[in-house]
């Protein structure tokens, strides 16, 4: 558990917050490249990290993501045209660049040099792999990208997408840490036997209660959850941490699977999770079922919604949750399990009334290195791990099994890094993973 104070701090990203601070030390996504697809297109509303935002894309095609209140007198960017390598305010006819220069005040006398003298908060924007990134903190000149292989794989060979959650960034986060809910919410009612025996599969079915071991890295934190496998071998699951707000998750197979997974905050009560994993066989990773979106509006809170949700239970089917087919919630999707049992918690949920158990290990560890970090940064200006050190998210998540008496650090270090190939791993022993039946109907 974590006193109310501990839990205020954790989860406030807005500016002036400690975290909220600690956030802005390293670039953060913001929209997908899609969302502007061409010079000149529709501006966009985005809120981000409790900022309201307009991003839009010049004439040149360069992004600019600008404060939403006009610096004249405060009227929303949002109606802005989107003209001749700038936004202009349809107010008073004042125009902003992309970096947030005022290049014209028509309005104003021609020998006014007012115009010189005003500027919006615009902050920098650097486009990778279908992902528009910002940088929001104070630095002049910002820190390298984060290394992060799944955002730096040849043009083609990516796919990167965004769901919104209602709830904050550390709930889903801390989903993606907690292994030992992965038999229970998405595998609750499969028994073993319908697993490939000697696929991780297998195994995570046959022993739902994996012990862990937790430990410091440059990062941020990483674990192994492990359980018997075959006589003498331990299936080791990896899992990453990394500041402020990735996750890289222990499905696949160490050493071949490629991913990242973006918390990213949009204020307080909203996330929009940012997934990047290369393109499987070519298309676009595959939507699974229930994980349809509504088409985005242009509200603050309108970009990449579920289908499934609160107000509709997240098209909850009783009767398949009670065939017990394979399945334990009824809700159709893993993403959207962990949505519903995440947003259910609430928005911000009340982490003094928890009750943690050895299964929280991670969990445990990853709140205790943001709050410690940013406490370091508030006190002594002490720059949070990774910020400067890009090379860092070179790193990779996964399965893996071990001799039982191995050190799984030691003999996993070449599997966990980046950008090495390993022709010689088969994706095939993590088993069955997508085991779930499709919905025999689906509530409207
Ligand atoms: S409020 Fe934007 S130009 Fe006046
Ligand atoms: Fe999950």
């Amino acid at each position: 558990m974590l006193s109310k104070q501990d839990n205020e701090l954790v989860c406030r990203v807005g500016p002036g917050t400690p975290m909220g601070r600690l956030m802005r030390e390293y670039w953060v996504p913001a929209v997908l490249s899609s969302e502007l697809p061409a010079a000149d297109s529709d501006p966009v509303r985005v809120m981000l990290l409790g900022e309201q935002l307009i991003a839009f894309r010049d004439s040149n095609g360069q992004v600019g993501l600008i404060q939403n209140n006009c610096p004249h007198r405060g009227a929303s960017l949002f109606f802005g045209r989107n003209e001749e390598a700038g936004l202009r305010c349809v107010y008073h006819g004042w125009k902003f660049s992309a970096d947030g220069t005022c290049v014209d005040m028509p309005n104003e006398p021609a020998e006014s040099d007012f115009k010189h003298k005003v500027k919006a908060t615009a902050y920098p924007c650097v486009e990778r792999n279908g992902l528009i990134w910002t940088y929001m903190g104070s630095r002049q000149t910002p820190p390298a990208l984060p290394d992060l292989e799944a955002n730096n794989l040849p043009d083609g060979a990516y796919s990167v997408s965004a769901i919104q959650r209602e709830s904050n960034y550390l709930q889903g986060l801390e989903g993606d840490i907690d292994t030992s809910h992965f038999s229970f919410l998405h595998f609750g009612a499969a028994m073993p036997e319908t697993a490939q025996p000697g696929t991780f599969h297998y195994y995570t079915l046959k022993d739902r209660a994996p012990r862990y071991q937790v430990l410091d890295t440059d990062f941020g934190c990483m674990y192994s959850a492990f359980r018997p496998a075959e006589p003498g071998q331990l299936y080791h699951r990896i899992a990453l941490f990394l500041f402020p707000f990735w996750t890289m998750i222990p499905t696949g197979v160490l050493g071949h699977q490629i991913i990242a997974r973006g918390w990213v905050p949009m204020d307080d009560d909203h996330t929009m999770f940012f997934s990047l994993t290369p393109k499987v066989r070519g298309v676009e990773r595959a939507t699974q079922p229930g994980m349809e979106l509504h088409p985005n509006t242009t509200d603050w809170f309108g970009r990449f919604r579920m289908l499934s949700n609160a107000a509709n239970d997240y098209r909850i089917d009783r009767a398949w949750q009670r065939a017990r087919d394979g399945d334990y919630t009824g809700i159709p999707g893993i993403h959207t399990q962990d949505q519903a049992v995440t947003e259910s918690m609430g928005k911000i949920f009340d982490r003094s009334q928890e009750h943690l158990g050895s299964s929280d290990a991670m969990v445990i560890r990853t709140r205790r290195r943001l709050l410690d970090a940013a406490r370091a940064l508030e006190e002594s200006g002490t720059i949070p791990p990774g910020v400067d050190h890009p090379e860092v998210y070179r790193q990779r998540s996964g399965g893996v099994v071990l001799p039982e008496a191995t050190n799984w650090v030691e003999a996993t270090a070449e599997l966990r890094k980046a950008y090495v190939p390993h022709p010689e791993l088969d994706p095939a022993i993590s088993g069955r993973i997508g085991g779930q039946q499709p919905p025999k109907r689906v509530p409207a």
